[in-house]
This record gives structure tokens, C-alpha cells and sequence, in this order.
């Protein structure tokens, strides 16, 4: 884990944003695998849960192309196209391009609860769905 301070001094010196792009906007999802490079241990966590799988879930179900199903089941889709083949780590705290790129650690949403959760587990697709079990088994930990 990066520490605070150095990460800032990093960003400050403006060294992430070559390795990402300059051309990032800062409402811009990055994907799994640039949280990751920071967030070892949440994605190791993470990659164990039912929502790192849940594009093959629709493969499985022959829906792989159909952009009403990969609303929910995918990250970052535009345009039949996705930022990451699974529920990840910007589905629930929204894009981080603030984070990463800016340098602001605050730009990240990291406060989640229930109606979060609710965006996807609709009552037609989630019928058993209850905020404690599904916390228990759906989130990550790590820290
Ligand atoms: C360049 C390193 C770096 C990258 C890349 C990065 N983070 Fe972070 N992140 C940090 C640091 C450092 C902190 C502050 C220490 C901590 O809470 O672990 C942090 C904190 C957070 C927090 C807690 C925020 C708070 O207010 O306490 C969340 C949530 C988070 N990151 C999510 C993400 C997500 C999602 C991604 C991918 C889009 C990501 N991070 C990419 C370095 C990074
Ligand atoms: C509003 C968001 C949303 C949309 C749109 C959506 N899904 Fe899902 N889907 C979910 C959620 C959430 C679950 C997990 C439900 C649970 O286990 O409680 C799920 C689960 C599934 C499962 C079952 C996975 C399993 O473990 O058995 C299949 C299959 C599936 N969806 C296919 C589809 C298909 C095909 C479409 C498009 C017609 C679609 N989904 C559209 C949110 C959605
Ligand atoms: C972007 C959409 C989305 C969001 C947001 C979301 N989920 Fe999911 N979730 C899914 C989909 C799609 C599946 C089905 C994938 C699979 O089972 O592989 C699923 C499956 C699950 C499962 C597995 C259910 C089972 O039957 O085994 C749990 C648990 C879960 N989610 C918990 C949560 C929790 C808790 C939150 C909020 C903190 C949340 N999810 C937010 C889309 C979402
Ligand atoms: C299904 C939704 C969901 C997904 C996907 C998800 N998170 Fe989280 N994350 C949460 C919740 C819920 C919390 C706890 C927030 C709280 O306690 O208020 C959290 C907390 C965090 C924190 C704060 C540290 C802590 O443990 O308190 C960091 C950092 C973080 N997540 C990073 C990530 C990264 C990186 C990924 C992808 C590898 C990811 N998250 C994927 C829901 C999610």
C-alpha cells in the first residue's frame, strides 16, 4: 500500500498522469487493474466475490452482447462497450479518474450503503436481496 503522503507528493509532481493519460477526464472509469496497481489486497479480496464473475454469468446465458443486460453486469459501458468485464471497484464508487489522476484521495466515493447496492439488485432481478447477507458475501474486504 501506498502511503498518503508519498501518493500525494507523487501525484503532486504530476508523475501518475503520463503513465494514465493526459487526456483523462476526471468522470473517467480506469478500470480493475489501475486500482489494483495501488489496492492490492481489496482487489485480491474482491477477485473471490460473485461480482468478479458476472460477465460470464451472462455469457452463460447467451446475453453477452445485449447492452440492456451488460448495464448491470458490466463497468463503465458506452456505447456496447465496457471499461471492465465485471462488476468492479468503480461500479460502486463511481469513476476515479478524480482520484487517480487529480491526486485527491476525498474524490473517491467511499461512503456505501443500501441504495448503492439498489441500483442493480432491482426487485425484478434481485428478489431475495438483503443488505446484511448480501454485504457479508458481495463486498470486498482488505481495507
Ligand atoms: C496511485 C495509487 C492509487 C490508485 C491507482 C488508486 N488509489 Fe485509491 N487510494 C490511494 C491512497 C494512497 C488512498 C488513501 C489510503 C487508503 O485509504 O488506503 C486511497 C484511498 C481510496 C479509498 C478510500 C477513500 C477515503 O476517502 O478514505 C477508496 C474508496 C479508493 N482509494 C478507491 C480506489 C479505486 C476504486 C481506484 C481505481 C479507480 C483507486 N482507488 C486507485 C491510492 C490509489
Ligand atoms: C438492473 C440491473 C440488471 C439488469 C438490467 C440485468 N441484470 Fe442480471 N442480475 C442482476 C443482479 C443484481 C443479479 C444477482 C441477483 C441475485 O443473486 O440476487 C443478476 C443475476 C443474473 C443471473 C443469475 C446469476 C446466477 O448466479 O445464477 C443471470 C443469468 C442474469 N442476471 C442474466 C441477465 C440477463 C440475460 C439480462 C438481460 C436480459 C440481465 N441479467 C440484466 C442485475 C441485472
Ligand atoms: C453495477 C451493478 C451492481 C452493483 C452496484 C452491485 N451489484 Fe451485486 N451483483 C450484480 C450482478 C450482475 C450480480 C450477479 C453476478 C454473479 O452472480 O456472478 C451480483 C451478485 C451479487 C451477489 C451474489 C448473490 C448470490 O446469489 O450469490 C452478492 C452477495 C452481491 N451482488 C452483493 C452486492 C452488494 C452488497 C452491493 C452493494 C454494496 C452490490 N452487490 C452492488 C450487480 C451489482
Ligand atoms: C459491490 C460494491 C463494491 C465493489 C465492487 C468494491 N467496493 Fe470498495 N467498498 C465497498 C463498501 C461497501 C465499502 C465500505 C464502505 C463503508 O464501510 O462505508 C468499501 C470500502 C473500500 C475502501 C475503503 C477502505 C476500507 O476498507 O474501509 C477502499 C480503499 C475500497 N473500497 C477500494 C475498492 C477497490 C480498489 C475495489 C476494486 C478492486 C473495490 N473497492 C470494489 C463496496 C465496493
Amino acid at each position: 500500500m501506498v502511503k498518503r503522503g508519498v501518493w500525494a507528493a507523487i501525484a503532486a509532481a504530476g508523475l501518475i498522469i503520463p503513465l494514465i493519460g493526459a487526456s483523462q477526464e476526471f468522470g473517467e472509469y480506469l478500470g480493475l487493474d489501475t486500482c489494483a496497481d495501488c489496492h492490492a489486497d481489496v482487489a485480491e479480496s474482491y477477485g473471490a466475490t460473485p461480482h468478479a464473475n458476472s460477465l460470464e454469468v451472462l455469457e452463460a446465458a447467451g446475453s453477452a452482447s445485449d447492452p440492456e443486460c451488460l448495464a448491470c453486469h458490466t463497468t463503465g459501458l458506452e456505447d456496447s462497450k465496457y471499461v471492465d468485464g465485471a462488476v468492479t471497484c468503480e461500479a460502486c464508487h463511481g469513476p476515479g479518474s478524480g482520484h487517480v489522476v487529480a491526486g485527491e484521495i476525498e474524490a473517491i466515493k467511499s461512503e456505501i450503503g443500501e441504495a448503492d447496492c439498489l441500483k442493480c439488485h432491482t426487485a425484478e432481478w434481485s428478489p431475495d436481496f438483503d443488505y446484511e447477507t448480501y454485504r457479508a458475501k458481495g463486498v470486498h474486504g482488505g481495507g
